[in-house]
């Protein structure tokens, strides 16, 4: 393009977080324990022990969280409630102190006129939920969830109008039921199917109860998107991109869009014997609601090709069913390892070569972003709002104590650029949120990993004083708020 269209007015400008990582404050004022005060303690599951018991206390400092975020001059900032603050046993009886502090929190950012986002789930289900039901795997859940979204939808109804229901459901079900990198610490693929599907029907329901009781709020979900590329054109390989695209992405969207299974990968399941259970009004019940807008949280793609054991006639899940008849070793395998294994003959994940990765790993693809605004724009027709996009990185205090984190800035720069040039194309992007404002707990790599646009100076070992310290990036996104993106 030579011109690019300027971002629209009222562009929703701003920062994210999520409780766990920053409140602190794990038991004050009645909270009761999430699954994630649990799990943080058990030895070898997160960097050094790390755990968000104070995070960078937030709790206790959203006054000067929120000054800084005024200073800023941030339009929005999007923040996960504990559920377990509301609900210390996950149902029963509301902690008023709990919601307390969220309309404390809310009135603060409102007498700034920065718009809140409210996140209702950011990972962290009451522990006692856990313990009494097996969370997520039971139905109980649902109607648990439901009554505590209702609680917060009647409080804040007349002060907060943008609400996510849940954070990457693809991330925390596959960490958490499948990898055991996050609590419950499962690893089980058909019980994570089966938990995905009783979160879909909880996030459907939540959705319901909102159109009643926030008639005039914007609900959706935020989604952990990353595009998938084909490894090249050999069309072996763009068929296995497109059972990437299903499974890892369409997988989640077209349920909380259209309220339907992608009909590939579910059959995929089904033979594997991993598909979840599904009662008679379910998919009535998913069909009857969509979110108003896509939250999509944005870090990177990936990048397939098929196996090597599936180049020959068969390039497809339907080799499964062939199993009897197979030479190669995989396919030889008991069923049960396939079943653990399910993306094994859809896909296969490879490096991309034209890329540049972050010290985690993290591939850096600026133009990913548009492409993925675009598919998304193209497939489910929803206004989006960038929910998360960010760089982790180890910053270090100069000797005059400032924080010079030109990579940050490139790193957004680049990736707002892309946003820029999706909206010229005719994407519908109501905002950006980057992750994150504060530095903050990362869930596995503890406090050295570093996101924000404010410095925490705490390490993994210490939380010293927990001083807030403007970065250079700071500055910097204050002038591209400023101009609404002219100067970048
Ligand atoms: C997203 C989460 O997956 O990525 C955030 O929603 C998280 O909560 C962020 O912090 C970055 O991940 P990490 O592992 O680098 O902290």
């Amino acid at each position: 393009h030579d011109k690019l269209d300027s971002f629209p007015p009222g562009f929703l400008w701003g920062a994210a977080s999520a409780a766990y990582q920053i409140e602190g404050g794990w038991n004050t004022d009645g909270k009761g324990a999430s699954i994630w005060d649990e799990f943080t303690k058990i030895p070898g599951k997160t960097y050094q022990g790390t755990n968000g018991d104070v995070a960078v206390d937030h709790y206790h400092r959203y006054q000067e969280d929120v000054r800084l975020m005024a200073e800023m001059g941030l339009k929005t900032y999007r923040f996960s409630v504990a559920w377990s603050r509301i609900f210390p046993d996950g149902s029963g009886k509301v902690n008023e102190k709990g919601l307390q502090f969220y309309e404390d929190l809310i009135d603060a950012l409102l007498a700034n006129q920065i718009e809140p986002v409210l996140t209702l789930y950011h990972w962290d289900i009451p522990k006692s939920l856990q313990d009494s039901y097996q969370g997520w795997e039971s139905r109980q859940a649902i109607e648990d969830f439901s009554q505590y979204c209702q609680v917060l939808f009647h409080r804040f109804k007349d002060k907060v109008t943008y609400w996510v229901t849940f954070n990457e459901q693809n991330v925390f079900t596959a960490m958490g039921y499948r990898w055991q990198s996050h609590p419950p610490n499962v690893a089980d693929v058909k019980r994570m199917f089966q938990a995905n599907h009783v979160i879909n029907l909880a996030n459907a329901t939540a959705i319901k109860e909102f159109r009643s009781i926030v008639p005039n709020g914007k609900i959706g979900p935020s989604f952990g998107y990353g595009p998938i590329y084909s490894y090249d054109c050999q069309p072996n390989n763009v068929l296995a991109a497109l059972n990437g695209e299903e499974f890892q992405n369409h997988w989640w969207l077209d349920v909380y869009v259209h309220g339907k299974y992608p009909k590939v990968t579910f059959r995929h399941l089904e033979r594997l014997g991993i598909a979840p259970t599904i009662e008679p009004s379910d998919m009535e019940l998913l069909q009857s609601v969509k979110p108003d807008f896509l939250g999509v949280n944005y870090y990177h793609g990936g990048t397939v090709r098929v196996n090597d054991f599936n180049t020959s006639s068969t390039t497809n899940v339907s080799t499964i069913d062939k199993s009897f008849e197979a030479t190669d070793p995989y396919l030889m395998q008991p069923k049960d390892e396939q079943a653990q294994n399910p993306e094994k003959t859809m896909f296969t994940s490879v490096a991309n070569p034209y890329l540049e990765k972050t010290k985690w790993g993290w591939e850096i693809d600026p133009v990913g972003l548009r492409i993925a605004l675009r598919r998304l724009q193209n497939r489910y027709d929803l206004p989006m709002l960038i929910t998360e996009n960010g760089l982790g990185a180890l910053d270090e205090k100069t000797n005059q104590g400032t924080i010079e984190d030109d990579y940050r800035i490139n790193y957004l720069q680049s990736h707002i650029h892309e946003i820029q040039q999706a909206i010229t194309d005719g994407v519908d992007v109501i905002g950006y949120c980057a992750w994150s404002f504060t530095d903050l707990l990362s869930w596995l790599n503890g406090y050295k990993k570093r996101y924000g646009f404010v410095y925490i100076d705490r390490d993994d070992q210490s939380e010293k004083q927990l001083a807030r310290i403007p970065k250079k990036s700071f500055y910097w996104y204050k002038k591209v708020i400023e101009s609404n993106g002219k100067i970048l």
